[in-house]
């Protein structure tokens, strides 16, 4: 089996031809793909693309870009959006210090909001963490629950920091940045991360992977970042398929 772990289908690049693409993605023999949100409306759209495609599920949250539209109302939409039974994930949600689009105190404040969401529903999360390394393992390891693990997507640590990671109980998760040349540190990171532990994913549109940079990227591209991983650890891309399938699985519950 092949996964698209993390993927946005219901971006507006996708809107003139948002059928078709999927159905190459289906062509193209990836078995499943996970679908996250971002806010209210892509989180409503990712439970939509869901409940119409067999194949695709779907994780609902608030993105730290979007940190400053959350409500309460917002949190009673999203706990009823979780409670379908096609949504895996509470996502994506962490800290932006990069783009900073939302105040950074209200950043952590919804970040720590929507990890009581996950310890309360049951639900892995999915991370997103943008030179913000510090302030997300504190959070995770002061708000979490034991049960509750979950994913760092994209995953732009060093080596050293994926212990931390681990012991948190999360998995790592890459995508196309890990075809580019001059991505050191990813390789790295790659090399580092146990293969029990390693998802992969497109970010689609998002992160186009070689030989494709540029284009709009989607889930079929899956497939590139699986070869890369696989000539980084020095296996075959049918033991990146099994073992990425196999954590997947896991983690979701699916
Ligand atoms: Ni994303």
């Amino acid at each position: 089996m092949i996964i698209d772990s993390h993927s946005h289908l219901d971006d507006k690049r996708f809107d003139e031809d948002r059928d078709q693409v999927i159905e190459k993605i289906q062509q193209a023999n990836i078995d499943l793909v996970i679908n996250i949100g971002a806010n209210l409306s892509s989180s409503k759209a990712s439970v939509e693309l869901a409940k119409q495609y067999d194949f695709i599920y779907a994780a609902v949250g608030v993105h730290p870009h979007d940190a400053s539209s959350y409500s309460e109302k917002v949190e009673k939409e999203i706990i009823s959006l979780a409670t379908h039974k096609k949504v895996v994930a509470i996502g994506e949600v962490g800290l932006d210090f990069h783009y900073d689009f939302s105040p950074r105190d209200i950043q952590l404040q919804v970040f720590i909001k929507q990890i009581k969401l996950a310890n309360q529903l049951g639900m892995p999360l999915i991370i997103h963490d943008r030179e913000a390394h510090q302030p997300v393992l504190e959070a995770l390891r002061k708000y979490k629950d034991e049960k509750t693990i979950g994913v760092f997507h994209s995953y732009s640590g060093s080596s050293e920091m994926i212990s931390d990671v681990l012991d948190l109980g999360f998995y790592l998760s890459f995508n196309g940045i890990s075809t580019f040349k001059n991505a050191k540190k990813v390789h790295n990171a790659i090399l580092h991360t146990p293969l029990d532990k390693l998802l992969i994913e497109t970010d689609s549109p998002y992160l186009t992977p070689a030989p494709f940079r540029g284009k709009r990227n989607d889930s079929s591209n899956v497939i590139y970042v699986a070869k890369a991983i696989a000539k980084i650890k020095g296996i075959t891309i049918e033991q990146v398929y099994e073992k990425t399938t196999e954590n997947t699985l896991t983690l979701f519950g699916m």
